[in-house]
């Protein structure tokens, strides 16, 4: 297939771009820079131009393309005005289309909310994040829209190695620091390694359904205590006594949306396992760590 990528030198699209690359398929990326441009080069992805924020400078230079994989998104600025203009101009323009494109949306684990002891599926509600719920109208828009094939995916949280959302955790172990904990070690997160939630969405461009949403959890919820000094050990900590960090301090630092650390929350990825076959081989994160010599994958 010919298909073009927003956000492909990010933590999830640069391995999705590998992932579909390596499965044979053309892919296209969006470059806001010449930098990103270069990524994209060296993944062996054809850069195109321009910027989620000035989405009409580009669409009318997209050529024929087969499916369109939304994973752009700068969480510096006004995340929701940029999201919802980019698609006001990207969906009619693939509705206009006669070969019914697919799109895959991003959604995300934190739309489900704190879960605490229940295990979240695609047919439980959303109570999203506040920073973060303008994006279910959003994938609402994409899975109604007949002219297209729509679907949407919902990452866990996503680790590749030391990076990711391990980070934080990483970083303070390597430089002798307490290791910092949003909320509570008891928190849990869902988890996915960030090759298997490409193969997820590998396997959705390939045989979803249109209409349907996943959820790409590998691990349901692992409490990241267990992560925190599952890192500390790692880097020779003599105590493994974590920072434990309020939910305003990392909402000061990073923005609202960074709240989402001190969600508990279980979800499950057994829909993608059913229907699509996804088998996820990273089951085993606190075991990773430990077994791991540091950095990204
Ligand atoms: N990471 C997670 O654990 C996680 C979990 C659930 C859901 N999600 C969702 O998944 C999506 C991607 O997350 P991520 O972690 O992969 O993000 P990321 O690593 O920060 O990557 C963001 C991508 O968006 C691109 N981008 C940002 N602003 C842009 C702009 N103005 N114009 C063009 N491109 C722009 C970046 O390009 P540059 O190379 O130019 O910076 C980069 O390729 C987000 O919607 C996020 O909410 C993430």
């Amino acid at each position: 297939m010919r298909v073009f990528v927003l956000g492909g030198t990010g933590l999830i699209g640069a391995a999705v771009v590998r992932q579909l690359v390596g499965r044979g398929h053309e892919l296209f990326a969006l470059a806001r820079s010449d930098a990103s441009a270069a990524k994209l080069d060296q993944m062996a992805a054809t850069p195109i131009a321009g910027n989620i924020e000035a989405p009409e400078a580009w669409i009318a230079k997209l050529g024929r393309i087969d499916a369109v994989i939304h994973m752009a998104c700068d969480f510096n600025t006004d995340m929701e005005a940029i999201d919802r203009r980019l698609m006001d101009a990207l969906l009619p323009a693939l509705a206009a289309r006669l070969q019914r494109p697919r799109f895959i949306y991003t959604g995300g684990c934190w739309l489900y909310g704190a879960t605490g002891n229940a295990i979240a599926s695609e047919r439980t509600p959303f109570r999203p994040l506040p920073a973060f719920a303008w994006m279910v109208p959003q994938l609402e828009r994409v899975l109604a829209c007949k002219e297209i094939r729509g679907i949407v995916i919902h990452p866990a949280m996503v680790y590749a190695g030391d990076g990711g959302v391990f980070g934080r955790f990483a970083r303070a172990a390597a430089e002798g620091r307490a290791v910092p904990v949003v909320g509570s070690e008891a928190v849990r997160w869902p988890l996915v390694h960030s090759e298997d939630l490409a193969d997820l969405y590998a396997l959705a461009l390939e045989r979803s359904a249109s209409g349907e949403s996943y959820i790409g959890a590998a691990v349901d919820g692992f409490s990241v205590g267990r992560i925190a000094r599952a890192f500390a050990r790692r880097f020779g900590a003599r105590n493994e006594a974590l920072e434990i960090i309020s939910e305003d301090a990392i909402a000061a630092e990073f923005g609202e949306w960074a709240r989402g650390r001190a969600l508990d929350q279980q979800l499950s990825g057994d829909k993608a396992r059913r229907e699509l076959g996804w088998v996820p081989r990273h089951l085993d994160p606190e075991g990773e760590i430990a077994r791991s010599s540091g950095g990204p994958d």
